[in-house]
Formats: structure tokens, sequence, C-alpha cells
């Protein structure tokens, strides 16, 4: 539906495979016979148009927009500062508002079902203040929620006020089109057919007419949801020239109960079967109703709402992938099928399409689903249907899998059992043997050991072909049917307890599963003092400056931007090789393609083709050879994307291997494969320290890459403007004076011909500064070269395909220390890898050194850092640069200790924390006081110590559920070590009628930098925000801006800002001297009238930062951010899945300039640290082949991931003197303090392995996914199902490091 041009760009484009949400929109539909009007939401990017004959679209245009009146779910989301980047801020809305439209009043799990599966780096929920309009009584909905923190602590002032909210007013609704309802009612139902360029769409409305159109086309697909069939033609090249769509027909929408059950019709929506399920499950004897709990069970987390709610049953069963959620519990539980084809009709059970092990069979082509009996459940049967998947909530399963048993009356005697498992092979798969050999059995330990056995021999998984572990699946298939078995035993108890003695009582708890339940939130932060000027923003929370125009979807980005004349659309050709010759490109299919204007190459670069910003060039088109998969060989400009991508798809490339190919960092060491210069740090007498200490250990971590999986995909549109080799680039980036200097140089043109325009950008984390600027360079040369404007939006896939990351690492170390835990000694070696080129690789090895003692004074340390070059998509700065990893490997040999001496982490911590003014491993003055105030307070508010001594009596009550606690310091340092890289310009201008036109050189991403830069302006000038307004970042305002980068933005363009307001300021001086009653407004006018300039621009030189790398000293960092964080989770042993159950931060920022801004930050910056540190996981195949390619498969923490208990604090009463009004930049710093969680799972860990009598030592890598936390866990499951764990991440070429 979102190819479909109506210029609504409110809806956006996030990954086009309905992960994201960000194109969500509500369908309303309305059926004459109940006189209902059903909405639900939809993910308009797999909505076929044709589909929705009949119905209502609302997208956020339709719910409210500034220039009418805007919904109060839009003035909520923005004014509760609930959108940072805004890119997914309309979905967000949408999803909301279709849930408010059904459900006035909504209850949590409504909410939490809504928002399901919706992404994290920007939105912490703040959510529960949209319900609040809503209630009567003035209570919020979420007000039945226990209020888990301590009351004392609720000393924050609020972030924003709900005085200020609008009432709804419900004639802004928009109504049902009364058309729409009439043509229903009117016009009797007929077959639609619908021609396009090259597909034909047939809806018959009867089942004898759909039969004999599975005659006429029997390879045609039936399309309901269209999630199926959709993402196949999509993604996977998957084309049908006539596609069915049987929705309509009555008999796929029954529903109808039997004396023996339920049966559905096929094409009824999985979300119209979940509350079918629901209903019927409150209405009969729950002896009858296991199989739909079970059914409800898998329902719930299966995709997200929009998912659900055009997914069709049939479809999902039909599809029989082997992902189905459903399959495994429906034909445990013996449904049955309804078939129909024409002139016959035939039921057959279930599991007879998965018989031949691929699930090919049984049905012919001709034949149709047309409706599913779900049986009711019998007295001493028993079903329980169970999955494992990367995120709890919209994530595919790994494993799942449907089990029955039935018992002899009154025994328990296994009279039939059937087990079904998912995600295992091809297919849906049956244990069938293993059911037949233990029919008959007592349901007991014997029976329970065969079991296990018997299912992993019977189940033959094969060899891993797409980076899954076949280790974990067999584990979870035996830790399932476990979970089983205690489910059972219990029920047997529940029926009969003398007979049967149920399970011991630590078990119990396995058998709840997680729930996701709305965040509980609180900020504290201190307010502006009592003497500050009511006008002065400066310290107050302010909302986003286009917080509201996020929600509006008004906000625009460079796919929103209207066509310019006569555009082009680019699809890159990108290289399929990690290290090949190119041999020939072969372009005459794709010249021949419609609407194909033409294809550009690397001879079409007027000028330089590659930069050399070190020894080693970026590349924009490869010449002769192909560096990594994903390397651009040429592009195509066609009038449509489409056409584009679809050319871009027949251009022939003909390769010849080069040796080597070297993907992993281990390779690059076999080859001696670096990027210089090779960097190392050394303080005090590493060598003689180590002969002193009392113990010395040595280890290894490894840590692997991160997408920045920014929301809006690299995007820029290049327009030439005919004269003077004049181009305009409005482009997505966080630096456009390198895209200007970059494009200038590719085009052979001076730098004053670019101009290069950034209104906003839709997410970057350092992901939008190099590898933008050769994607822009590619655009210009293809507008160059046809002389048209050039639109290049790249799709999640090739986004994902063709950019780097954050930059695997592995760290090697080996420490010393006395058995007090003080340590004397480390000797650390870093490797990362850069992947093919050099990009900031170096700097961020150099970063990652100057970080490496976090918050711990080593008296004695050496470390080293080597880059290295290997055949992947180059890596590149992200979030932290560096810090992250190096972070991450300090805490772990800081746990380490901890372990070898007995001593507890927080006590190593605290041995070791900087405690005095002190100076850091290259000679930098230190002052850690608000490091030690930041962990005190973290200590206290957290309340750790009663919480420690409550989790260890949980895990003594708890034997396959464990919790963890971690608490982690932080020491930031701010600076990027060279001081022309920190200065910064801005200009402002003051217009006639008193209003501020104001503008510098930082980029709006979402970090609110725009709203910081008007609240300086309006303290500096005196005058409210309203009269300052800020249109775009531009080349043509503000020459050669420093990008914006670590967390520097603010600190740096501040002060220019404030420059050049003061420079206006002190030119109205005399002015506002003579009057100084006068309005604003009257001393400009005279101030025109006296012919004083009113355009001043601001300067900031920059900070004196350096670095000798020869002497190892210097001066890098400004000044240092200080934080701790305690984090507590929960594990589930059997199946390695966590809850994140609380966080609490601290964090020293100085003095705030905009509170709710600078929260926000921190709360995604931690969130995202949680997806680096616990969930994101990049998969190759062994030719360097990306398979993590969009959201279905690379998964970044959701809603759920959200801690259930969230609590940021910025440290009060604290100075910085080094940045504008005492603050401090927090772009970056939250992201480590995520690894709290990783260390909190760790000691979960831990306990299960002191329980268990494992070795004392291990090591866990990052990120710690389930199935690392699984093995870990290690027990008779894993002993039986795995071959050894412990060289889990070094054997994987898949996941390269
Ligand atoms: C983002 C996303 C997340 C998802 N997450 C999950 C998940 O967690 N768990 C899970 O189990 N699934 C998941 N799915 C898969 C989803 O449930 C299925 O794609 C869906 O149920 C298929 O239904 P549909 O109506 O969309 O099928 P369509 O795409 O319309 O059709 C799919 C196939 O079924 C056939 N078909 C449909 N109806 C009939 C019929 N009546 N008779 C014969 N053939 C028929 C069609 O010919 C076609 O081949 C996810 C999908 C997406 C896109
Ligand atoms: S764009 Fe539709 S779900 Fe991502």
């Amino acid at each position: 539906m979102t190819t479909f041009s109506v210029c609504l760009t409110g809806t956006k484009y996030g990954c086009g495979g309905g992960g994201c949400g960000a194109c969500t929109v509500m369908i309303s539909t309305y059926e004459p016979a109940s006189k209902k009007i059903r909405h639900y939401s939809a993910n308009a990017c797999l909505l076929p148009i044709c589909s929705l004959y009949g119905a209502a679209v609302t997208t956020v245009e339709g719910v409210g927009s500034t220039k009418t009146r805007i919904h109060p779910v839009q003035e909520r989301l923005a004014k509760c500062h609930g959108s940072q980047c805004g890119f997914c801020t309309p979905g967000m809305v949408m999803s909301i508002y279709t849930l408010l439209r059904n459900h006035p009043e909504p209850t949590s799990e409504q909410m939490i079902a809504a928002l399901a599966g919706k992404y994290c780096h920007f939105l912490v929920c703040r959510c529960e203040s949209i319900c609040c309009q809503r209630k009567a009584n003035g209570k919020c909905c979420l007000d039945q929620e226990d209020d888990l923190f301590d009351n004392k602590e609720k000393v924050s002032t609020s972030l924003f006020s709900t005085d200020e909210f609008q009432p709804l007013d419900p004639t802004q609704e928009l109504i049902f089109p009364p058309e729409l309802m009439r043509m229903a009612e009117n016009q009797p139902k007929r077959t639609l057919v619908f021609h396009g360029e090259r597909v034909t769409w047939i809806s018959p409305v009867s089942l004898d007419e759909l039969l004999d159109l599975k005659i006429a086309h029997p390879k045609a697909p039936l399309v309901v949801g269209n999630t199926g069939v959709g993402p196949d033609v999509k993604f996977r090249g998957v084309f049908h020239p006539v596609l069915i769509a049987p929705a309509r027909i009555p008999d796929l929408n029954v529903l109808k109960y039997t004396n023996d059950g339920l049966t559905l019709g096929a094409a009824c929506s999985l979300s119209l079967v979940k509350d079918i399920l629901t209903n019927a499950i409150a209405e009969f004897p729950e002896e009858k109703t296991r199989v739909f709990c079970a059914v409800l069970q898998q329902l719930r987390t299966l995709g997200g709402e929009q998912i659900r709610n055009v997914a069709s049953f049939g479809g999902n069963i039909i599809s029989r992938k082997s992902t189905s959620d459903l399959n495994p519990v429906l034909a445990a539980s013996n449904c049955m099928l309804n078939l129909a084809s024409r002139g016959q009709k035939r039921q057959i059970p279930m599991s007879d399409i998965f018989a031949d092990g691929v699930g090919n069979n049984t049905i012919t082509p001709e034949e149709v689903l047309v409706s599913i009996h779900i049986p009711y459940s019998r007295k001493g049967e028993y079903v329980a249907a169970f999955r494992q998947a990367p995120r709890r909530e919209n994530a595919l399963p790994i494993t799942n899998a449907g089990m029955r048993v039935l018992f002899e009356e009154g025994t328990d005697i296994i009279k039939d059992l059937s087990i079904f498992y998912g995600g295992a092979v091809l297919t849906t798969v049956c244990a069938k043997q293993t059911c037949q050999t233990l029919t008959g059995r007592h349901w007991n330990e014997q029976m329970l050991d065969e079991a296990c056995r018997l299912v992993l021999k019977e189940i033959a998984l094969p060899g891993s072909t797409d980076g899954e572990n076949v280790d974990y699946k067999k584990t979870l298939m035996v830790s399932f049917f476990y979970r089983f078995f205690l489910e059972v035993s219990q029920s047997l108890k529940t029926m009969d307890p003398c007979h049967f003695p149920g399970i011991p009582m630590e078990y119990g708890s396995v058998l709840k599963d997680f729930k996701t339940r709305m965040p509980q939130s609180i900020q504290i932060y201190q307010d502006v003092g009592p003497s500050q000027s009511p006008q002065d923003p400066v310290g107050r929370p302010v909302m986003h400056q286009s917080g509201i125009k996020h929600a509006t979807g008004e906000a625009v980005y460079i796919d929103d931007l209207p066509p310019v004349d006569g555009e082009l659309f680019l699809a890159a050709v990108t290289s399929s090789r990690a290290h090949a010759k190119i041999v020939s490109i072969d372009t005459s299919e794709a010249l021949k393609g419609a609407g194909v204007f033409d294809v550009i190459t690397v001879h079409d670069v007027p000028a330089a083709n590659e930069f050399y910003f070190s020894d080693d060039p970026e590349i924009i088109f490869a010449r002769n050879e192909v560096i990594c998969v994903g390397q651009i060989v040429c592009a195509v400009v066609a009038d449509s994307d489409v056409h584009a991508k679809q050319a871009a798809a027949k251009v022939k490339i003909e390769y010849e291997m080069l040796e080597p190919v070297i993907l992993t960092i281990e390779e690059a060491i076999k080859h001696n494969s670096f990027f210089e210069p090779k960097r190392k740090l050394e303080q005090g007498n590493v060598e003689e320290a180590f002969e002193t200490v009392d113990n010395i250990i040595e280890g290894e971590i490894c840590i692997g890459g991160q997408k920045h999986f920014y929301m809006e995909t690299q995007s820029m549109l290049a327009v030439p403007k005919g004269e003077d080799e004049e181009m305009d680039l409005y482009v997505s980036t966080q630096h456009p004076a390198i895209i200007q200097e970059m494009v200038a140089a590719s085009l052979g043109v001076p730098a004053n011909r670019i101009m290069c325009h950034v209104k906003r950008v839709g997410g970057a984390f350092g992901g939008k500064i190099l590898r933008t600027g050769l994607l822009a360079s590619v655009a210009a040369v293809a507008a160059n070269k046809t002389s048209r404007a050039v639109r290049l939006i790249l799709s999640r896939e090739d986004d994902m395909v063709i950019t780097g990351g954050r930059h695997p690492f592995i760290a090697k170390y080996k420490v010393g220390f006395m058995n007090d835990g003080r340590i004397t000694a480390v000797d650390a070696k870093y490797y990362v890898n850069g992947g093919c080129t050099p990009d900031e690789s170096v700097l961020v090895a150099e970063v990652s050194l100057l970080k490496i003692d976090n918050a711990y004074k080593i008296p004695n340390l050496r470390c080293w850092a080597y880059v290295c070059k290997t055949n992947l998509p180059s890596n590149t700065a992200f979030r932290g640069f560096g810090f992250p990893q190096s972070g991450l490997v300090t805490e772990t040999w800081i746990t380490d200790v901890a372990d070898k001496t007995g001593l507890s982490p927080e006590k190593i911590r605290e041995i070791n924390m900087y405690k005095k003014n002190e100076q850091t491993h290259f000679k930098q003055k230190l002052d850690p006081q608000n490091l030690i105030r930041c962990w005190n307070e973290c200590m206290e508010k957290s309340a750790y110590c009663s919480r420690r001594t409550a989790i260890n009596e949980f895990n003594k009550q708890n034997y396959w559920k464990k919790r963890g606690i971690a608490i982690v310091p932080m020491k930031f340092p701010f600076g990027v070590s060279t001081p022309y890289l920190s200065q910064a310009a801005a200009l402002v201008h003051i217009y006639t009628d008193g209003s501020v036109l104001l503008t510098h050189g930082g980029i709006e991403m979402g970090q609110g930098i725009h709203t910081k830069m008007i609240q300086v302006a309006s303290r500096e000038l005196n005058i409210p925000m309203s009269s300052i307004h800020f249109c775009e970042t531009s080349t043509t305002t503000v020459p050669n801006a420093c990008a914006s980068i670590g967390s520097a933005g603010t600190d740096v363009n501040g002060m220019a800002v404030k420059d050049a307001c003061q420079t206006l300021l002190k030119r109205l001086q005399p002015i506002i001297k003579k009057n100084p009653t006068g309005t604003w407004n009257d001393w400009i006018k005279e101030a025109f009238k006296q012919s004083v300039s009113l355009s001043a621009t601001g300067y900031f030189r920059g900070y004196n930062e350096y670095m000798d790398w020869e002497k190892g000293e210097g001066h890098p960092f400004t000044y240092f951010i200080f934080g701790a964080a305690c984090s507590e989770v929960e594990i589930n042993c059997l199946t390695g899945d966590h809850k994140n159950l609380r966080t609490d931060i601290i964090m020293d920022i100085g003095c705030s300039i905009n509170p709710a801004v600078d929260i926000g930050q921190i709360e995604g910056a931690f969130v995202q640290g949680i997806g680096l540190y616990t969930m994101e996981e990049l998969k190759y195949s062994s030719e360097g082949v990306l398979y993590t390619r969009g959201p279905d498969q690379y998964k970044i923490p959701a809603v759920c991931d959200i801690p259930e208990q969230f609590s940021v604090s910025l440290l009060s009463s604290s100075q910085n003197p080094y940045a504008i009004y005492a603050s401090k930049g927090i772009g970056e710093a939250g992201f480590f303090l995520g690894c709290s969680v990783f260390f909190a799972l760790r000691d979960a860990v831990t306990s299960v392995r002191n329980e268990r009598g494992l070795k004392k030592t291990f090591a866990l890598n990052s990120p710690l996914t389930a199935e690392q936390i699984r093995a870990n866990c290690a027990d008779a499951f894993t002993e039986m199902a795995v071959s050894p764990w412990s060289d889990l991440y070094k054997s994987q070429q898949f996941r390269p490091l």
C-alpha cells in the first residue's frame, strides 16, 4: 500500500517486511449483517491495495494535524517526550489510536499487546500517559499496577504536566465513510478483478467460484493477509502473475461450535482466532479447553498485533513453514483440516500434511483449505505449546513445540502421546516413533529420560546453514519435553494427590512464562533554582522542538521530499563476493528494463573515486576488484524505485575469486592483515607487578558487531541546478561538510558548488558519516551524468548489507591481583575487526585503549590495539565509539577476579575504583568525586544490599528460574582528542518583526540538539523560545561544520550559538539602555532604523585536547561523565530466556539543559546497549554473506525488553566548568550501562552453576543470548543434546568477529 502514491508521507517505510511497525495504519471495515465497524491496525508495507476494496484507511494525517487540531494521542506522545528521531512515531500513534478506537479504556495488557515488538532505540515507554485522557474518575489505566518504587523516591519533578493536555474532542474522530457503508449494504457482493502492470488480482465471493479459479490457476496463491506471500515477492524474487483473494468467501470465515470442538474458517485472522479462543476458554470448563489454551498461548506472542490482525489462520497452517507457531500444537492436538476442490470435500488430520517431512504432499494444487476443526480436550488429556525466539515478542521462533498426552482413565499410563516440533527441520516434524514407543508407559522419570533420548535420536537436525545453532535447538527440544513433563505431573497431582506426587516446590516457577508488563519508569532530576526567570527555558524539560510534527507525521525526512521534475531513482548493484576480481559487467538486460534510464559505473565518476583519509582508500564504485560482499559495483537509474530495483537485479557480474578471503579476526591475524598504526599504551611496570601479585588470571572475550539500525535508512536526493555545476544535496547525514567535500571531489568541482541540506535525520548513531558520503557520491555522480535529480533510498536489506556497523572485538587479557581484591597489573590486547577499508577504525581502537580503565585505577597497565583488515563491509563509528566494547572487557576481568578471590564483583569494583584526584593511564588528571557519588547513590537507590539478599533467597527457592543482579560504575571521558574537530559555528538572524532564525552546524538526529540550541538562544536573547525558529543545517549557512558525534553537539554548538547571541545583544545594548522599558520588538525596529546589523555568526574554537601516542600521554578528554547502573534479571534455565526486571541508573551530567531530552538519551542509549550485550547478533555465511538483513532476522530491543521498573536519576549539584551552562554531553554515555544487564545475567548463571557444582570460571561472550545462557546452565538435557559448547563462538564461521 505504501507504494500507492497519494502524497501522504506520515506513514513511513522502515523495513517493508512487517517487522518494524513504522508503516502502521488503521483499517476500518463495515459488516452489514452485524452493522458493526471493525477497526484494526495493519502494516501498510504488506497490505495489497486491492485487498482494501470497500475499506477505509486512516493514516496518521487523518488522526490530527497542526493545521486543524492535533489528537490527544499525538499530543501526549509528543509532550510526554515519547519521540526522539520521530521516524517511527506515526506508527506508534496509529497503534495506540487504533487501540483507543476499539477500547476507550484499555487494560494494560491491551496496551502492551498494541506496543509489542515496537522498537526501543528511542522510545522508552512513557506511553502510559496516553491512556489517561479517557477515564472519567481521573485515574490512569495503569493505576491498578502496584507501585513498585519506594514512595520517598518520588521527589522527582515530573517531565510533563497533564494539565496542559487537551481533552478528546469526539467530533475530531473520523467517521467511517457513509458511502462505503452504503456500498457494503446495497451492492451485492460480486467477484472483483483488478489488472495491474504484471499481476491480476481476483477476489471471488463463493467457494464454488474459488474452486473453479483454483482449477484455472493451480499455481496462483490464495492471498489473505499477504504476510507470507508478500515477503516472498518482495525479498525473494518470487513472482505470481495471478493472485486469488478468498477473504470474502463466507465458508472461509465460519465460526461453528460442534459436539466435539470448534470449527474456524481458514480466512479468519489470527486476532479473531485469539479473541474466539479467549471467549471459549472463559465459557467452557477447563477440562475441555486445554487445546484452546495451548493455541492461545502461541497466539499471544506470534508476530505483533498488526501481523495478527491481517494474517490468516489458514495461511499460517498452509505455508507449512518450519517457523509456524501454530502447526506443532494444532497437529499434536489432532486438529482436522477441511479441504475442498471442485466436486470434492474431505477432512484430513492436520498431522498428515507433515507426514513426508517436507510438508509437500497431501494437499493438491486444486485444493483449498476451507476451515480448521479444533477439538475439545478430554478428561485425562493434557496439551501444551512452547516456543523460544530471539526476542519474546514479534520474533520468529528458533524452536517451538506442541505436545499432547492422553492417559488411561484414572492412571498415569500413557494411552496416546503426540510430540511435534517446529524450527527443527524444513517443516513441522513429528516424533512419531518416540510417541509409539512410550505408549503404555507410566508418566515418570524413566519415561522422561527415555523420551528425551528417543526424541534426539528420531529428529535428526541437519547441519546448520543459516547460522542457527543445532545444539541449542536440540537442547530446547528436550527441555520443552521436560517442561511438559513437569506441567503434566503437576496436573496429575491436582487430579489425584494421593497417587501422584507432583513436582518439587522449587520447580514450580518454571511453569510460568515471562510476561511483558507495562514498564514503570521514574525520572528524577534537579529542578531549576527559584531565582531563575520563568521565561528562561534552560534546565527545564522542554518538549522536543519537532515532537508534535513527529506525532502528526508532518516532520519531513528525505523520502518525504516532494518529487523533483524528471527525478530518477537509483538502485545499487552490489558485490556478491567477499574478495574477487571483476571479470565483466553485463548491463545489457538491465538497460532493456522498463523505465530504465542508465547504468552508472566507475567510468562515470568525473574525478575522485577513491578517498584517502589514511593509507587505504574509501571507495565509491569498485574498480577492478571487490573487497567485500555489499560493495557497490554500479547503479541503475530509472523512472521509479521498482523499475530501478528490477533492472539492478538483471546486471550480471562475472567474478574471479581472489585469495585470501579474510572474514574473522583470527584469519586476519593469520594473514597479518591490519590497518596501521597499531596502538599501545603503558603505565607503571607491568612485568614487575606480575612478579609480585598473589594471583594471575588470563582470559578472552569475544564481542560481536552491531548494526546501527537507524529507522530512516541511508537516504539522499541529489538535484543538479543546471548552471555553474551547482548541485543541491538533501541527505540524511550527521556530517554535511564531509558529504559536500566528498561529492565535490568525486565530481571534480569546488566545494562552493555543492550545497548540502539536512533538516533532520531519522536516527544515525554514528552510521551516517563516511558511509553516507560514499552513497551521496554515487547519487551525485548519477545526477551529474543524467542531469536529472536522483533519489537514493536504501531498502533496509541493502542498508544492512552495504553498510558496516560497530566493530566486533576479541580481547585477550592477563590480570594480576592480590588476595584482597586489589588489581595491580593488567596486560590486554584488543583485536578489532575493521572490515575492508579504514574508515574510523584506528580512532575507535585508540579510544578503546584510552577508556580501558573505565572507573578503575590500575597502577600497572599495558594495552595494545590492532585493527584487522578483513573482507567485511567497513565498520564505522557507533555510539560510544569503542568504549562499549572496551568497558565490557574491563568489567569482565573485574568479574573474573571476583570469582577467583571469592569476593563479590561490587567489592572488587569498590576496591579498585578511582578514589582521589589521580591520573589516568595516559597521565590526565581526574577528580572521581562524582563517580563515587554516583556509585553510592546507585547502591542506595537500588537498595542493592537488601535485594541481593532477596535474590539469594529467591534462588534457593527456585531451581529452574534464577535471578541475578549487578551494579556497574562508569567513567565516560568526553572529548575527541583533536582540538579542531570540536570547533563549531552558528548563524543568528533577527528579522524586523522580532522573530529569530537560528542555525548552527549540529545535526538533529533525535537527540534534541535544535531544541537545546533554541533554549540557549532564548536564554541569551531573553526572548521566548516561540520567537526562535530553526530551519535546517546547511553548508550554505555554516561552512565546514564538524560532524555531530561523540556527545559533543550541544557542548560545541551551544557555545557558538551563545557567542552569536551575545554579539547581537552587545550591538543592541545601546538601544536597550536608551529605552530600558521597551519591548524586544521596539529594540529590533530601532536597531534596524539605526542600521545595526541584526545578523551575527558565533564561533567556538574547540577544546584543547591532544594525545601523544609516542609518549603515551596527553589530555585527550575535556571532562568526564560519571554514572552507575544496577540491573536485576530473571532467567529461565530451561530455555535461556530472560526478563529484565529492574534497572536503576544514576548519571552525572552536570546541569542538564533539558532533563527530558537528556533522560531520553540515557534511556534510549541504555536500551540500545542491552541490544548489543544481550540480543543483537549478526550472522554471516562462511563466504561473508550477511544473513541477518532485516528486522525479521536481526532483533533489536523492543518494548518487552525494557526493564519492568526503570529509574533514571540525574546526579544533583553537579557542575561542569568546561561546557555550556555547566552541562555535560550525554548522547553516548548511557549505552555502556546496558552491560549491567549482561553482568546481572552472568550473576544468575553463576548462581545456577554454583548450585550444580559446575566449573567456577566460565567465559561469556557478547551478545549474551538465550542460546549462550542455556549452554552455560548445563544440565542433563544439554549433556544429552550438545557437542562441546566451549568453542561455540570461535568455531562459528557465521559470526565473524
Ligand atoms: C513480520 C512477521 C512476523 C511473523 N511472526 C510469526 C510468528 O512469530 N510465528 C508464526 O507462526 N508466524 C509468524 N509469521 C507468519 C505469519 O503468521 C504467516 O505468514 C501468516 O499466518 C500467513 O497468513 P496470510 O493470510 O498472511 O497468508 P498469505 O501470505 O496471504 O498466504 C500464505 C500462503 O498460504 C496459502 N493459503 C492461504 N490461505 C489458504 C487457504 N485457505 N487454502 C489454501 N492455501 C491457502 C497461500 O496460497 C499462500 O501460499 C510472521 C510473519 C511476518 C510477516
Ligand atoms: S515498513 Fe512496514 S513494518 Fe516496517
